[in-house]
C-alpha cells in the first residue's frame, strides 16, 4: 500500500459560539491556512494488524492497543475502521501533527478525527465520503465534549463557509465581498468541555437571564450572516463586537482574550470576538486591508502569543 498523507482545516466562528448549543444558528468558516495533517505508511515486518501512532506535540508514540480507550485518536482510528468494515486492521504508522495549537478554540478535537478518517481510508484504498468523515467527527466530538453543536465538524469536514443551526440541513454561505480577518492567540489553553459545561450549569441557576442573552446572539447571527452575503464589511463588525458583549455577559470572555479585543478596536478593526469555546484561546478581529500591520503590531504589543492573517474571498 502506498504512503498517503491527508489534512483537515481549523475553523473560525465568527458569530454563535454557545448559543448553538442551544438551537440557535452560528456562523463559521475554515480557517485552511492552518491544518492537521495525518500521514500513514505501511509498516513493513510488524506484526498484522499493528498501527503504530507517532504525535510528538501529544508525546505519543505507541501502538492502537495501549491507548486508553476515550483517548481522541484511537476513537478516531477505531470509528474510522468500523465504518471501513474492514474485516483485518491495515498494519500501519499513523503520524500526526498541527500547525495550531490545540484547546485553544480553532477546532483541533474535529480536525485531528477528520485528518485521521480521511488517511486512514485512503490507505486501504477506500476513501470515505464527507458525509460519513463528518459523522465519525461527531461521534468523537460527542465522545470528547460531552454536548457539541456539530458546528465543528461540519465547517471542517466541508471546508465552506457556513450557517450551522443544530438539526436543520447545512446553508453553505457566498461572500458577497472579500473580508479581512486577523486571529490572535491569548496563550491560555481552555477545554470547550469545561466552558460548554459551565454554561449549562450558569443557564440552570439563571435559565431566563441565560437563555434571553442566547436568543440575542442567535438574532445577531441573522443580521451577521445577512452582511457576509451582501458584503457588508461594517454590519458584519458590528455584529462581532455585539456578539462579544453578550458571551463576555454569559461569562466566557478572559481578562487576556478582553485586553486583546479592546486593543484591536482602539487600532481600528471593524469588530472583534472571542473565537470558539472562550475563556482563554483565541481572538478574531475583522479589519479593513489597509489596517492589517497596525492592527497586527497592536496585538502583539498586547501580549498575543501568535497572529495569524486569513481572509474570506468574494465569490
Ligand atoms: C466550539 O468551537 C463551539 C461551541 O459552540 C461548542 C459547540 O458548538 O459544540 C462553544
Amino acid at each position: 500500500m502506498p504512503n498517503i498523507a491527508s489534512s483537515a482545516c481549523a475553523k473560525l466562528i465568527l458569530l454563535g459560539e454557545h448559543a448553538v448549543v442551544y438551537g440557535q444558528p452560528a456562523l463559521a468558516i475554515p480557517f485552511s491556512s492552518q491544518r492537521i495533517k495525518a500521514t500513514v505508511e505501511p509498516l513493513i515486518g510488524s506484526p498484522s494488524g499493528l498501527i503504530r501512532i507517532i504525535a510528538p506535540q501529544l508525546g505519543l508514540d505507541t501502538p492502537l492497543e495501549e491507548l486508553s480507550e476515550d483517548n481522541l485518536i484511537a476513537q478516531a482510528l477505531t470509528l474510522s475502521l468500523e465504518a471501513l468494515e474492514l474485516t483485518q486492521r491495515p498494519t500501519c504508522v499513523l503520524r500526526i501533527h498541527s500547525s495550531f495549537p490545540f484547546a485553544s478554540g480553532l477546532g483541533s478535537s474535529a480536525a485531528i478525527t477528520i485528518a485521521i478518517a480521511r488517511a486512514i481510508s485512503s490507505f486501504v484504498g477506500h476513501p470515505l465520503p464527507v458525509e460519513e468523515v463528518n459523522a465519525i467527527a461527531f461521534k468523537t466530538e460527542q465522545l470528547m465534549h460531552g454536548n457539541p453543536s456539530g458546528i465543528d465538524n461540519t465547517v471542517i469536514a466541508y471546508e465552506r463557509p457556513l450557517v450551522f443551526t443544530k438539526g436543520f440541513p447545512v446553508e453553505f454561505v457566498t461572500p458577497g465581498d472579500t473580508f479581512h480577518f486577523i486571529v490572535a492567540d491569548t496563550g491560555v489553553k481552555k477545554s470547550t468541555a469545561l466552558t460548554v459545561a459551565q454554561l449549562a450549569q450558569h443557564r440552570l441557576e439563571h435559565p431566563q437571564r441565560v437563555d434571553s442573552v442566547i436568543l440575542k446572539i442567535g438574532n445577531l447571527v441573522g443580521v451577521g450572516s445577512r452582511a457576509l452575503l451582501s458584503g457588508d464589511n461594517v454590519a458584519l463588525g458590528l455584529a462581532m463586537t455585539d456578539n462579544q458583549g453578550y458571551l463576555h455577559e454569559l461569562g466566557l470572555s478572559s481578562p487576556e482574550l478582553d485586553t486583546l479585543i479592546n486593543k484591536a478596536l482602539e487600532a481600528g478593526s471593524l469588530g472583534a470576538k472571542l473565537t470558539g469555546g472562550g475563556q482563554g484561546g483565541h481572538m478574531i478581529a475583522l479589519v479593513n486591508e489597509a489596517d492589517i500591520s497596525t492592527i497586527q503590531q497592536a496585538l502583539l504589543d498586547a501580549g498575543a502569543k501568535t497572529i495569524y492573517t486569513t481572509r474570506l474571498e468574494k465569490a
